[in-house]
């Protein structure tokens, strides 16, 4: 998914987008193709190049329809739409944002550039996502923010975050930006929390390139996300309310709208997600199904009553205490010499992060969240379910559409490669 091409000149060019040939011989499905193609080149002779032009609209409006939410705002990035919700729920200087260690990065950075105070959650053995019980112990007065995950396309237990959310006042933001079209009993995820958030960058499920989506039932949040960075979205047009009236329509002049062009990508992807998941979901459980009877592995259960989406990657746990204590490194050379991309955990723990784990000066002169005196710096135990979970979880290539053969060349390679390590 990621590729460092300095082949063809002397920079680097850091490359980030799913790749056509991301599953090697064993994927036939292409991310984008003439359909995304003409859609942008439509747009450019349209000239539809800036601001709320129809396809930003259709696209939001598609997206309120996809999660029966009211409002919905496009973004130049997930990260961006972060930062916009969160400033929507009002977090600022002071606040704690309560968020998994096991998750991107940019799940919580944006609240360091509203002032506030990350806390790190550890996660369910089982599922791999945010753990209630733990979330419940990190709640204090000042937790002002819930950024919940729902990791790699799997699903967050949100009956148990939600009735803390209720006990305590904390409004929850949903990160989906890996579980595009995955449900939670029933509802679209991105829609039981007060806010949801989705990426739109070009490895995820729904991708414009770059480009990012909030939407919420949350009028104030809506308008505030509105107000802080999309410039001439105005009082009748799209905020819902006229209590920023005075301030538009220039807003809080920040900039944190869409490209056209992205957003016009992401509508055609949107089309076709349905099929992606769908196809997604076949694979995934007809190789989960095999490992019933192996040594080793198991699949990662979701939380009761969802059904994922996305399926940004594929995870499987790996159990050593079954296969003579060897590490999961060991099962992942085995599958790369079998023809398998499998890999460990791409994603660094929070917590383990220079960053974090030294602190930081944000702001200079001693200033800001991360600083000596106000930042409580995390250590290596702190959170023993993520660290076991992030050294034993195994990655299988997610196949879209198999070509013929793959699924069976993943699965015997699965159970030759455990069979070995069983001897
Ligand atoms: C869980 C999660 N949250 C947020 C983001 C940020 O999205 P973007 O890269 O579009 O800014 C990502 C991107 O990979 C992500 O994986």
């Amino acid at each position: 998914m990621c590729a460092q091409d300095d082949t063809k000149s002397d920079v680097p060019i850091f490359v980030q987008t799913g790749q056509t040939d991301a599953g090697g011989d064993l994927d036939r499905w292409r991310q984008v193709g003439e359909e995304e193609a003409r859609q942008a080149y439509e747009m450019v002779l349209r000239n539809e190049l800036s601001g709320g032009t129809p396809v930003v609209r259709e696209f939001e409006q598609a997206w309120r329809e996809m999660t029966g939410l009211q409002y919905c705002l496009t973004t130049c990035n997930g990260t961006l739409a972060i930062y916009s919700a969160l400033f929507g729920l009002g977090v600022g200087p002071g606040d704690e944002v309560i968020c998994p260690t096991y998750t991107w990065i940019c799940s919580i950075s944006p609240a360091l550039f509203l002032g506030a105070r990350p806390v790190f959650c550890d996660s369910d053995p089982a599922t791999m996502q945010l753990d209630p019980a733990d979330l419940r112990r990190r709640i204090t007065p000042r937790t002002r923010a819930i950024v919940v995950v729902h990791l790699w396309g799997w699903v967050a237990d949100m009956d148990a975050i939600m009735a803390i959310s209720r006990e305590t006042g904390v409004p929850v933001l949903e990160d989906c930006s890996h579980a595009h079209g995955a449900m939670y009993k029933g509802r679209p995820v991105g829609s039981i929390g007060q806010v949801g958030c989705w990426s739109l960058q070009g490895t995820k499920p729904v991708s414009g390139g770059e480009g990012g989506v909030l939407a919420t039932n949350d009028v104030e949040v809506f308008d505030r996300a509105c107000l802080l960075g999309q410039v001439n979205r105005m009082a009748g047009m799209d905020l819902q309310t006229a209590g920023y009236q005075q301030h538009q329509p220039l807003g809080l002049g920040m900039k944190t709208r869409a490209h056209p062009l992205g957003i016009g990508i992401a509508l055609v992807q949107l089309r076709k997600l349905a099929e992606l998941n769908e196809r997604r979901r076949q694979y995934v459980e007809t190789v989960e199904a095999a490992l019933k009877d192996m040594p080793g592995v198991a699949p990662v259960p979701t939380s009761e009553g969802s059904v994922r989406g996305g399926y940004y990657s594929f995870p499987i746990h790996y159990k050593p205490e079954e296969l003579g204590g060897r590490p999961a490194g060991e099962l992942i050379d085995k599958l790369k010499a079998r023809g398998i991309p499998a890999t460990g955990s791409t994603y660094q723990l929070l917590h383990r992060l220079p960053l974090f784990a030294q602190g930081f000066d944000i702001f200079t002169r001693g200033r800001g969240p991360l600083c000596e005196g106000t930042w409580r710096r995390p250590h290596e135990g702190d959170f023993p379910v993520a660290e076991k979970l992030h050294r034993d979880l195994v990655f299988l290539p997610v196949l879209s559409d198999p070509a013929p053969g793959a699924v069976e060349r993943v699965v015997a390679a699965l159970r030759d490669s455990v069979r070995e390590m069983a001897n």
